[in-house]
């Protein structure tokens, strides 16, 4: 039988079999295979398929792949080098199900749990595997894989593949294709619960937070190890499949042209130099707000106390440390659109904060601090008669009778929402990543199901621009 390499060919056709190969996606070699292959079946005939090279797994799907069409919404799905990457095939049905296209990069770790033939048989497509492939590079390469895409996401998201994406890292394709992409990036984290907590994964999490990444779970369960449960199971297929359509929907920047006031965090009321009275607020739930409100558009302006994380992307943040600093620094950031009081502001301050340390002397009484009233910023604002923001919005951390109180201080404070939660020790609220919410508004109130602050973000922003386009 006549044998032809591509290089037999001429230039012209050379080019023709490159711009078309790299309409499909697929290397020229495949591309002449599913050539030959439409043309036997129009003559009835058959052509065998590739074998795998032992040794090194077959890339090519069965199937002649249909590649995306003119207005596909397209998803780059990188399969990293956990336990749940077998979940990851089942997230390419529930993608494909929604007519979504979907590519697939595995890392070489993801490559131990599943294989690039089970990938492509499911995507239909070729799946890419390695930076330094000759034939992908010249083809496809890293860079038309991270821009040929609307969303990349990442399931799962091994603690390795977070650390290296907070660091910019890029040594392999994965990483170089994350690092290259000017698309929306999805993360479904999965991993032990040890992994996850620990303090440079949460710096990971946090820095890739701040950078604008978006999170789905990872949620609380049982893990693949006997005897294990906690925080650190992939979310579902179905959950990152609704998420993904979400992240896929046309960006309206539902605020655009907005001003949207946020306070985060908690506040220090100085005993003397050196002491504060606190609380246990961590500040992410008001500075993932901020984020989203910016996201969508919003000129943002973060009120924050001192927190440990990082600034989210977009907002102009304003540091304070005391309820009456931060009461100055929401009136000057006036007039805004909306507020929204996150922050966990003292209720009460030490009346006589001493100049210097106060000293401990043998023999003399333990000091007495009396406490006098803070200003309370929600109310303030929510009952100014000039400047007031359309829409105030207050937080209720309760740890009993949730949306009673909640109603009582939405009639107390004359703010227009209340978003109540349950900060009980047992609920983890207070400085973890999840929160349970209910809104509750003068009409009404609504229970959200359990999610990330983010989430919660992200809902409170759709609630937001709707109220706001309503009353435009
Ligand atoms: C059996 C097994 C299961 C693993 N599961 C996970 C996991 O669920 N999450 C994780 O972050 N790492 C897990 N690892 C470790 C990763 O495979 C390892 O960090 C690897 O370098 C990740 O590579 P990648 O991030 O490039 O995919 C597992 C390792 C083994 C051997």
């Amino acid at each position: 039988m006549a044998s032809i390499t591509i290089r037999q060919l001429d230039e012209a056709l050379k080019k023709k079999l490159r711009l078309r190969a790299a309409r499909n996606g697929r290397s020229m070699e495949d591309e002449v295979r599913t050539l030959l292959r439409e043309a036997a079946d129009e003559i009835g005939g058959e052509i065998p398929q590739k074998a795998a090279r032992p040794g090194k797994a077959a890339s090519a799907p069965r199937r002649a792949p249909i590649p995306a069409a003119e207005g596909d919404r397209r998803v780059l799905l990188i399969v990293g080098g956990g336990i749940a990457a077998y979940k990851s095939l089942d997230l390419v049905r529930r993608l494909k199900e929604r007519d979504i296209f979907v590519r697939c990069i595995l890392t070489k770790a993801a490559q131990e749990f599943i294989t690039p033939l089970s990938a492509g048989t499911i995507t239909g497509e070729r799946v890419f595997t390695d930076l330094f492939d000759p034939a992908h590079e010249f083809d496809v390469g890293h860079i038309r894989l991270a821009r040929e895409c609307d969303l990349i996401v990442v399931a799962p998201a091994t603690a390795d593949l977070m650390a290296k994406l907070a660091g910019g890292r890029a040594d392999d394709l994965a990483t170089a294709a994350l690092l290259a992409t000017s698309a929306t990036v999805l993360l479904a984290p999965a991993m032990n619960p040890h992994m996850w907590s620990n303090k440079a994964t949460q710096r990971n999490f946090a820095q890739l937070a701040a950078d604008g990444f978006e999170f789905v779970g990872p949620n609380e369960g049982e893990m693949a190890e006997a005897n294990e449960r906690g925080v650190g199971r992939m979310a579902e297929p179905l959950e990152i499949a609704a998420v993904a359509e979400r992240l896929l929907a046309p960006q309206t920047l539902a605020l655009a042209g907005k001003h949207v006031l946020v306070t985060s965090g908690p506040t220090h009321e100085p005993i003397d130099p050196v002491r504060y009275i606190a609380n246990r607020s961590s500040g992410k739930q008001g500075n993932a707000i901020a984020l989203a409100a910016a996201q969508a558009g919003a000129h943002v302006t973060l009120i924050s106390g001192p927190v440990n994380l990082l600034d989210p992307a977009g907002a102009s943040v304003i540091k304070v440390e005391t309820a009456r600093e931060m009461l100055k620094a929401v009136e000057r950031a006036l007039p805004a659109d909306v507020a929204i009081f996150a922050a966990a502001v003292a209720d009460w301050r030490v009346a006589n904060a001493g100049a210097q340390k106060i000293k401990k002397k043998a023999g003399q009484a333990t000091p007495e601090l009396p406490l006098v009233e803070n200003p309370d910023i929600l109310a303030t604002i929510a009952k100014r008669k000039s400047q007031r923001p359309k829409l105030v919005i207050g937080f209720a951390a309760e740890t009993e009778n949730v949306v009673a109180n909640a109603k009582a201080k939405l009639a107390s404070k004359g703010c227009d929402w209340i978003l109540a939660n349950d900060v009980s020790p047992k609920t983890g609220i207070m400085g973890g990543d999840r929160n349970t919410i209910t809104l509750v508004t003068a009409t009404a109130s609504e229970n959200w199901p359990t999610q990330s602050k983010e989430g919660v973000a992200r809902m409170l922003v759709e609630r937001i621009a709707k109220e706001m386009a309503r009353n435009d």
